[in-house]
């Protein structure tokens, strides 16, 4: 097990400058995903690590050793894409022998025929079948090594194409998007497989993909990348709940954050359409604002409660068996919110139907206009406040 630190990565095609500057220490034995949308650099930066591409500034160092000037197949890493990238002519079991044949046998040892006779060689052949059948126990695909690529599965080439990269048993995965050609069910499937793989081999696991419900259910970190740089390294958790700034905040999660104008006076006091919320920005200059509120932070409430903070009408509806997402133009308008509700609450909700909506206390965020996270916490009283208070402040 080792890290990997990068410092001060830079990378331009050209005139284009497609990494910034990024700084990221991963620590051994983690399972860190870079996640951001499309063209924003990850597989760039997963190939720069792996010595595939050359960085124009900054360094790379593995474990204690700066690789920067190494080659790929002397980095001792495990590469693993979206496309398995099998030979189609050789069986599962030839296609792990191969990156083990090219490590482990000299020229001549690695020639067909007469190869295996030459001195050494045998004891080497033998050692690396062992490897390999170790290796495809964990993934459990010894029944499928003598077949070829073409005779599989997605999910049982993306096992094979995993058994390769795992045989020389490598310092780090580096895997670019290696769920993607999957379905959606063996994806999820899959998700989990990867999860028990690392827990099991304790290596370090760098993962890239644009979804992010992947990065949040396999990491133990997350670094949210956009326009060549890293917005925020954190916690799957916090990514989501406690996001730096809007464009964190709108990437991750799944429908989106809610995002309504505000407006936050000199009292620190944030009011969006004509509602004033709980708490309080510290240390406020007037200003517009935007208010982040997610889907499960919304709920309707009955129409003739006259509860509720926002008024509007339904637009959509979204029925996902367990959970239904309504789409609601809020009564500016020009707003729409995604109010997730639970299908009794939604029974008997349709199209163009008037609903009224409360949110949930202290669960809004506020964000400026450059998009940075404001601080906003609960108002302090000098009475002792009751849990209670606390709570729903
Ligand atoms: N060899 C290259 N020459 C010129 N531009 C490149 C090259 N490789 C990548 N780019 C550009 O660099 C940017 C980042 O590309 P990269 O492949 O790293 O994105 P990504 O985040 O992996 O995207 P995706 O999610 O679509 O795979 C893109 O704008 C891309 O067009
Ligand atoms: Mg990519």
């Amino acid at each position: 097990m080792v890290g990997i630190a990068l410092n001060g990565i830079q990378k331009s095609f050209g005139e284009t400058r497609v990494l910034n500057s990024i700084d990221l220490q991963i620590e051994e034995g983690e399972f860190l995903t870079l996640v951001g949308p499309s063209g924003c650099g990850k597989s760039t930066l997963l190939r720069i690590i792996s010595g595939l591409e050359a960085q124009s500034a900054g360094s790379v160092t593995i474990g204690d050793r700066p690789v920067d000037g190494v080659r790929a197949s002397d980095r001792d890493l495990a590469m693993v894409f979206q496309s398995y990238a099998l030979y189609p002519h050789l069986t599962v079991r030839e296609n792990m022998m191969t990156p083990l044949r090219m490590r482990d046998l000299g020229f001549w040892q690695r020639l067909p025929l007469i190869g295996r006779f030459l001195p050494g060689a045998s004891g080497k052949l033998e050692g690396m079948r062992k490897q390999v059948n170790e290796t495809a126990e964990v993934l459990k695909i010894e029944a499928l090594l003598e077949r070829k690529p073409g005779q599989l599965s997605g999910g049982q080439r993306q096992r094979a194409a995993l058994g390769r990269a795992m045989v020389r048993r490598p310092v780090a995965f580096l895997m670019d998007e290696p769920l993607s050609n999957l379905d959606a069910a063996l994806r999820v499937h899959m998700r989990a497989e990867l999860t028990e793989l690392h827990r099991r081999l304790n290596t370090t696991f760098i993962y890239v993909t644009h979804d992010q419900a992947e990065a949040l259910t396999m990491s133990t970190r997350v670094a949210v990348m956009m326009d060549g740089d890293i917005l925020q390294l954190d916690t799957p958790t916090n990514v989501y709940s406690d996001p730096a700034n809007l464009r964190v905040a709108s990437f991750v999660g799944s429908p989106k954050i809610n995002v309504l104008d505000g407006r936050l006076d000199r009292d620190g006091v944030v009011t969006v359409m004509n509602h004033r919320l709980q708490r309080r920005v510290p240390g406020a200059t007037p200003q517009a604002v935007k208010v982040g509120l997610r889907p499960e932070h919304l709920r309707l409430v009955p129409e003739i409660s006259g509860l509720g903070e926002y008024v509007g009408t339904v637009r959509h509806l979204e029925h996902l068996g367990s959970d239904v997402y309504l789409h609601v133009v809020l009564s500016d308008g020009t707003t729409t919110a995604i109010v997730r509700s639970d299908p009794d609450h939604a029974m008997g909700i349709g199209h163009g139907d008037t609903v009224r909506i409360a949110e949930t206390r202290g669960a809004a965020m506020i964000f400026d206009a450059a998009g940075d996270r404001l601080p906003f916490e609960p108002v302090s009283e000098s009475a002792p406040v009751s849990s209670k208070t606390q709570e729903v402040a």
